[in-house]
């Protein structure tokens, strides 16, 4: 028997496990999060005798006679303190890792009250934050450390929540608490546990598949083969080529390729039976790259071949303009893999309902997972209900299908609830990544630095299935001229299966791989020129008025030359220094549906806010609140968030291309317009049960349009990055001015831009997806993500140029955040050393060998 304390409570059990597991699964302490399991990521932290440590890394049997303090567990003074001071800060996003965040900073002030800067840094260097970069969490710790130091009364919060006011975000508390409940933290009486037992190779053929052992196991509920599914085998949001298993006599595509799902009362059972199922294979040569893919006799990965898709992008006469140039540059650039890193690992519980199943969910969108749910079961969508709970970061890794389909699948087969979570290194094996690129680029301008042309050749590895590595493709060529005054442009991009785990949506959508590219050549420009790096930007910089390079007028918001403005000054002081611009579009566009939906439900005098559109850190449901609160008058206390839920919320589409706080945004604007009609003659509590609801519809034109001037897109932000190193190489400070259209809560777009930058430091200079023969060989502890204390000073600059225009002028900022930063790092490492990379991670470098 081990004994020990936990909370103030003595606890006894006979098991030697994981104190994690004790924590989450008897106990069911919720703060306690399962982020990586293997020591590295610090979600799990817990006070052990005073000491902040990783429960992953500890057993109950290692505890005994010890106290245990959990964030349940702190006094209600420190309650209050951390929830305000999280809030008032804005250091939670995702909220995944506040909690571990409260235990190590409990760990640092329960000895030292006032402590520096450095000392709450070097107190983090045990916890990992894909969201916010840091600076917010430790601005709110040492809040937290002057509210008890000086025991000063925690602040009431009062805000009328109107755009343009730093409200607390209406999940800040929940989260920080760790009350606030992620599908991994919910339990159900009579729960399976579910998972996939994935193949050993990338590439074999499956000969067999022998459950006969596994089966009879005891514990073991059911065993599910790809000939069990009643509905397609096939899923995938746009090409249905990725099959929820594979068959016997097939061939696998990549490691994470499942073929037999296992559904059984206990973790313990699962893992056994899982061991239990035997496969025979006859493994073949995996295609590890485009080149390989590309050659004539390269196997087929797919039925109709290796090349999931083409783009070719032609304006002007780009030859004979690159010809009469003055100055012209060519160059190669590649560029990796990248792990999305979100901090919480994918789950998903499935429970039967009456005629099919109920999900609970943590991803991008719950109308994208009915669809697919209901063609793999053969129901209708009705039929499938998926609910959403908070999503522990997303960044675009959570836009297919990892664990909804399987989970479902197993609870509508065994008529019981089953929860499906994946371990870190599954998630990191199966989930897509970002596309790793190969490009060539040629740029040209005239003697005096003004652009002519350029002409860009990119070949992509989108890996085993096509997830979403068609629209990326599409970014990554509609976005390589940069947002810059030229016309004459030739791109052609190719999106090649590999062998290799997918490539699909991340953070950037493509743009993150051409603006390196585009970029970089500037700078080699500049130099021939004799011009600055700014300079040769702030020449060419897009007006309102003029022709972006993919025929696009840009329209009266634009605000490049005002965040080229904005660090001229900071950029002229500094010797290694670089600078990059940067435009992404919000919304899908290019001619395609993208819809915003909202219904404002009055309920007791409460207005339910009800959307679909997923919160994935970016804060959506903060926004929908202050925009309602800014058009009716009403104040944030009346307003309640409700949860996705296709059984109640509307149809907002997937958070995904920077669209929601626009057409969500929007949507919102419209209905809450429609209630304050209403309420002109009537209370809320007149208006009980009273629905209100509008769309937002964004229409654009199609790619390839025969338009002079398409609008592919509803709009786009623009920004530039500064980025200052020392004589060492070290990042010493790090300028972003961001052109937001309107921030409708400053501190949350500051948020997004800190986060998105420390996530552009990573792609810059410290990670790396390493893959051996179509394997991850990575690590959550070895991807290279930046921690506290190697992070340097970020200054957000937020430009608004609203013109009043949809969701009060709001433009989407969660992706072009992460944008611009690679580049600019390149450009002042130039200038440091005179070397020109052309490879990321960056090497030869402070931080990479
Ligand atoms: Fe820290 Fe999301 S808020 S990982």
């Amino acid at each position: 028997m081990y004994r020990f304390i936990v909370n103030s409570k003595q606890i006894e059990t006979s098991e030697d496990k994981k104190l994690l597991d004790f924590l989450r699964d008897d106990l069911r302490l919720t703060s306690v999060k399962d982020g990586c399991s293997e020591g590295a990521c610090g979600t799990c932290m817990v006070l052990v005798d005073g000491r902040a440590m990783k429960t992953c890394v500890l057993k109950t049997s290692k505890v005994e006679g010890k106290n245990i303090i959990t964030v349940e567990g702190i006094s209600d003074k420190e309650r209050d303190a951390y929830a305000w001071a999280f809030s008032e800060a804005g250091a939670v996003q995702c909220g995944f890792c506040i909690p571990g965040m409260v235990i190590s900073a409990k760990g640092l002030l329960d000895k030292n009250l006032n402590p520096t800067k450095k000392e709450v840094k070097k107190a983090l260097n045990g916890n990992v934050c894909r969201c916010t970069g840091y600076a917010k969490i430790e601005e709110a710790i040492l809040m937290v450390a002057k509210i008890l130091r000086e025991d000063i009364e925690v602040p009431k919060v009062e805000c009328k929540g109107l755009v343009g006011q730093n409200m607390h975000r209406v999940d800040a508390k929940d989260k920080t608490l760790g009350t606030g409940e992620y599908v991994g933290d919910l339990y159900v009486d009579g729960m399976l546990y579910g998972s996939a037992f994935r193949t050993k190779y990338p590439r074999a053929l499956v000969k067999s598949i022998d459950i006969s052992k596994a089966v009879n196991h005891p514990g073991v509920e059911c065993i599910v083969l790809a000939k069990d599914i009643p509905g397609k085998r096939n899923l995938g949001h746009i090409i249905q080529d990725w099959p929820a298993l594979i068959a016997e006599g097939e061939e696998t595509r990549y490691i994470g390729d499942s073929l037999a799902l296992v559904a059984a009362t206990s973790k313990k059972v699962l893992k056994e039976a899982l061991e239990l199922i035997k496969v025979e294979y006859e493994e073949l040569n995996a295609i590890t790259s485009p080149e390989m893919a590309m050659k004539e006799d390269a196997p087929k990965i797919h039925p109709n071949g290796n090349i999931l898709k083409k783009e070719v992008l032609s304006r002007g006469n780009v030859d004979e303009i690159i010809a009469k140039s003055k100055y012209v540059v060519t160059k190669k650039y590649s560029t990796p893999f990248t792990e999305h890193a979100f901090l919480e690992p994918e789950s998903a519980l499935s429970m039967p309902d009456e005629n099919g199943v109920i999900i609970y969910t943590g991803s991008q969108g719950i109308y994208d997972e009915q669809r697919e749910v209901s063609d793999l079961l053969g129901i209708e969508p009705e039929k499938v209900r998926v609910i959403s709970k908070y999503v522990g970061g997303g960044f675009g890794g959570k836009e297919d299908m990892s664990v909804q389909h399987h989970a479902a699948l197993l609870a509508y087969l065994t008529k019981k609830p089953v929860k499906v979570t994946l371990t870190r290194q599954e998630s990191i094996n199966i989930h897509p990544k970002r596309h790793a690129t190969e490009m060539e680029f040629t740029t040209a301008c005239d003697e005096n630095g003004k652009l002519t042309a350029m002409k860009a050749t990119i070949i992509a590895d989108t890996g085993a299935y096509a997830s979403l590595g068609g629209p990326v493709l599409q970014r990554l060529c509609t976005h390589a001229a940069g947002p810059y005054n030229y016309q004459n442009t030739h791109v052609e991009g190719t999106a090649v299966y590999t062998n290799n785990p997918p490539a699909g949506a991340f953070r950037g959508f493509g743009v993150t791989q051409s603006a390196f590219a585009t970029e970089c050549n500037l700078n080699l420009l500049a130099k021939m020129v004799g011009i600055s790096q700014w300079e040769i930007r702030y020449k060419n910089a897009i007006l309102p008025g003029q022709v972006l390079a993919n025929g696009q007028i840009a329209d009266e918001t634009t605000a490049l030359k005002e965040t080229l403005e904005a660090v001229k000054e900071e950029y002229d002081k500094h010797e290694y220094v670089g600078v990059s611009c940067a435009f992404k579009n919000s919304g899908i566009g290019v001619g395609l549906p993208d819809i915003g939906r909202c219904i404002l439900s009055v309920i007791d005098g409460k207005v339910h806010i009800r959307t679909s559109a997923a919160c994935i850190g970016q804060g959506m449901g903060t926004v929908t609140t202050q925009v309602v609160c800014e058009t009716t008058g009403l104040t944030p206390d009346v307003i309640i968030v409700d949860s996705p839920d296709t059984a109640k919320t509307p149809n907002s589409g997937t958070t995904t291309a920077s669209r929601q706080t626009v057409f969500t945004g929007e949507a919102t604007r419209l209905a809450a317009l429609k209630l304050k009609k209403a309420l002109n003659s009537k209370s809320l509590y007149e208006l009980n049960e009273q629905d209100f609801y509008a769309e937002y519809s964004g229409i654009t034109d199609c790619m390839g349009s025969d338009k002079p001037n398409p609008k592919s897109h509803i709009a786009y932000g623009y920004a530039t990055q500064v980025v200052v190193l020392d004589e060492k190489g070290n990042v010493t400070k790090v300028l972003a001015a961001h052109d937001v259209g309107k921030a409708i809560n400053p501190k949350n777009v500051e948020g997004q831009i800190e986060g998105g930058v420390v996530m552009g430091l990573g792609y810059a200079l410290t990670e790396n997806f390493i893959l051996e023969n179509g394997i991850p060989k990575s690590k959550f502890g070895t991807l290279g993500l930046l921690r506290a204390p190697k992070v340097p000073k970020i200054q957000p600059i937020v430009i608004e140029n609203s013109k009043e225009n949809l969701a009060y002028g709001a433009k989407g900022v969660g992706e072009i955040v992460v944008i611009p930063t690679a580049p600019a790092v390149q450009g002042a490492y130039y200038k440091l050393d005179g070397k020109f990379r052309t490879k990321l991670p960056l090497e030869n470098t402070a931080y990479k060998k």
